[in-house]
């Protein structure tokens, strides 16, 4: 089975940067949201940045125009049944998930490949709900998905080696570059870097440094592109909690607690970026402000 179609479940942030990438890859592309409000948000998203694209003039109108040819939307699940993969990259909520691949496992072609993009859910709890164990695996993307170069490919102990090879090649077609990562929690990437965020978030409640030194340090000291404290915001701070719960929950190590400077920012609606307010005030995205953090 050669992948021609492939159907992204959700288009939201990431979903709608994968989109975007497999579209460009000269792939069919099946975008579904959960209704029509949703999805048009989410192909709205990629019409404007293969706009960007073209204004920068790295797209032609013409090649714009074939790529977005490629694409449809849908709010059915019917629709993705001759999809040869599916990618999954709704919210991060593992009943959520396990339910959506219930379905998708009754409705797509037998031989299509199932892949997860989760950031720290068990792909093997996945896998194990549906009855094409050997076809499911992760695939995580990072953010923004156009432009960061690495893709993780997640196997468990039922993924076929054909069907991993598969994915590793799917990977390498779009211009990305696979990493294998077994099935734990965090994978490679987020198993270290989680800690690492939650740590500059300790920081400034133990008053170490500012929010501002402590992203300086770390973007001058160690040429990183953003602070973590930056990037937390960027990502979503609700992600990091979420993803530092599942992962102390799996390690019972405290480096992955969320510390509660997090938790009460949770409760407070501050997750970042997507609400205007994290560890900064995002008014203007061009120049976020650090807050103040004192009670
Ligand atoms: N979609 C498409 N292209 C985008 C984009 C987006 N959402 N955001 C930025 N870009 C492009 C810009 O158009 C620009 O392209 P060009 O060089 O051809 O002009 C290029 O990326 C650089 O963007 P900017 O000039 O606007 O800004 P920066 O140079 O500051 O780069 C950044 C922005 C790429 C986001 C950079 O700050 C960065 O790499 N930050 C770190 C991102 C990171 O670590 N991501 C991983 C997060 S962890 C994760 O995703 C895991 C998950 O499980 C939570």
């Amino acid at each position: 089975m050669e992948i021609k179609k492939v159907a992204v479940v959700g288009c939201g942030a990431m979903g709608s940067g994968i989109v975007q990438v497999v579209l460009q890859s000269g792939y069919e592309v099946v975008a579904r949201e959960v209704d029509q409000a949703f999805l048009e948000k989410g192909l709205e998203k990629v019409k404007a940045s293969l706009e960007k694209l073209v204004k920068k003039e790295v797209l032609t109108e013409e090649v714009r125009d074939a790529t977005l040819n490629r694409l449809t939307g849908t709010v059915s699940l019917d629709s993705l049944a001759d999809c040869e993969l599916i990618i999954e990259a709704v919210f991060e909520d593992l009943q959520t998930k396990i339910d959506l691949f219930k379905e998708l496992d009754m409705v797509c072609r037998k031989d299509a490949v199932f892949a997860s993009n989760t950031s720290s859910l068990s792909i093997t709890q996945m896998a194990a709900s549906i009855s094409r164990k050997e076809r499911f695996l992760g695939m995580h993307f990072f953010q923004p998905a156009p432009v960061m170069p690495l893709v993780e490919v997640v196997k468990t102990i039922s993924t076929a080696p054909e069907i991993l090879q598969k994915a590793l090649d799917f990977v390498k077609s779009l211009g990305k570059v696979p990493i294998l990562a077994k099935d734990q929690a965090g994978f490679i990437v987020n198993f270290l870097f989680t800690p690492f965020m939650l740590d500059a978030m300790r920081a400034v409640s133990n008053g170490v440094a500012s929010i501002e030194d402590i992203d300086k340090g770390m973007k001058l000291g160690l040429n990183h592109p953003m602070g973590p404290l930056m990037l937390a915001d960027y990502i979503g701070l609700d992600l990091i909690f979420n993803a530092g719960n599942v992962m102390f929950e799996e390690y019972r190590e405290s480096r992955y607690a969320p510390p509660p400077v997090l938790r009460k920012m949770i409760m407070m609606g501050y997750l970042g970026l997507k609400t205007k307010r994290g560890f900064y005030d995002w008014s203007d995205p061009k120049n976020p402000k650090p807050i103040n953090l004192d009670a």
